[in-house]
């Protein structure tokens, strides 16, 4: 099995991107942004845990996150590996996807990062709170708390898994169908 983690600051073009890698490469695709928002949106016990946290743009606790993953990993079949979109964000959350992946004899396959400056995070957040109208996407303020919570727990795992060799990025600056292209070029030597 592959698994690929899609790594990159808010509004980078993670989920964008992420519909083409999973269909290319018959991959499952786990965003847990996304995960959590819908349970949020059904009103369950860790989505009313998760909404506030959500809302104010700072992470959820690790454990919340990684049993999401791990229960996902047991309960997919039928494709050829894994898309982490989102996922891992903090050195704790891949200490633990990596004694996860270790347990089946697996390994992260690739980190693909896509990078763009800060200001562009602003411009592209701000177009798609007019589009998609997420609740943390609204505010200023709660933009710049995620921008700082990306720099602050998530920014660290770059040197993490350049330790490891498993580190790739690709300038996230183009356009959608330019960047896809950057990615397939990358994802065809793994
Ligand atoms: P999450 O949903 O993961 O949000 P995020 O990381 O902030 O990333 P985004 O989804 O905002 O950006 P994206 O890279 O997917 O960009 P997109 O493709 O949409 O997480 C939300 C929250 O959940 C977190 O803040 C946290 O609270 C919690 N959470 C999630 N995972 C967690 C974890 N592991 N641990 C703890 N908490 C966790 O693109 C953005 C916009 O730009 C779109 O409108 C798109 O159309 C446009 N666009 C994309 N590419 C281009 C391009 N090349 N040119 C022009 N426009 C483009
Ligand atoms: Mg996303």
């Amino acid at each position: 099995m592959k698994y690929y983690i899609l790594f990159g600051p808010p509004g980078a073009g993670k989920g964008t991107q992420a519909n083409a890698m999973v269909e290319k490469h018959n991959l499952c695709h786990l965003s847990t942004g996304e995960l959590l928002r819908s349970e949020i949106a059904a009103g369950t016990p860790l989505g009313l845990q998760a909404k506030a946290l959500i809302e104010a743009g700072s992470l959820v606790p690790d454990e919340v996150v990684e049993g999401m993953i791990e229960a996902r990993f047991k309960g997919t079949e039928g494709v050829d590996g894994f898309l982490l979109d989102g996922f891992p964000r903090t050195i704790a959350q891949a200490e633990a996807l990596d004694a996860m992946l270790e347990k089946d004899g697996e390994a992260v396959t690739a980190v693909v990062s896509i990078m763009i400056p800060d200001r562009m995070i602003h411009e592209r957040i701000a177009h798609r709170a007019t589009i998609e109208g997420r609740a943390d996407d609204a505010r200023p303020e709660v933009v710049e708390n995620r921008i700082r919570t990306y720099h602050e727990k998530t920014e660290p795992l770059v040197d993490f898994y350049k330790g490891s060799g498993r580190y790739h990025e690709i300038d996230g600056i183009g356009t959608i169908d330019e960047v896809r292209e950057r990615i397939f070029t990358l994802m065809d030597r793994f």
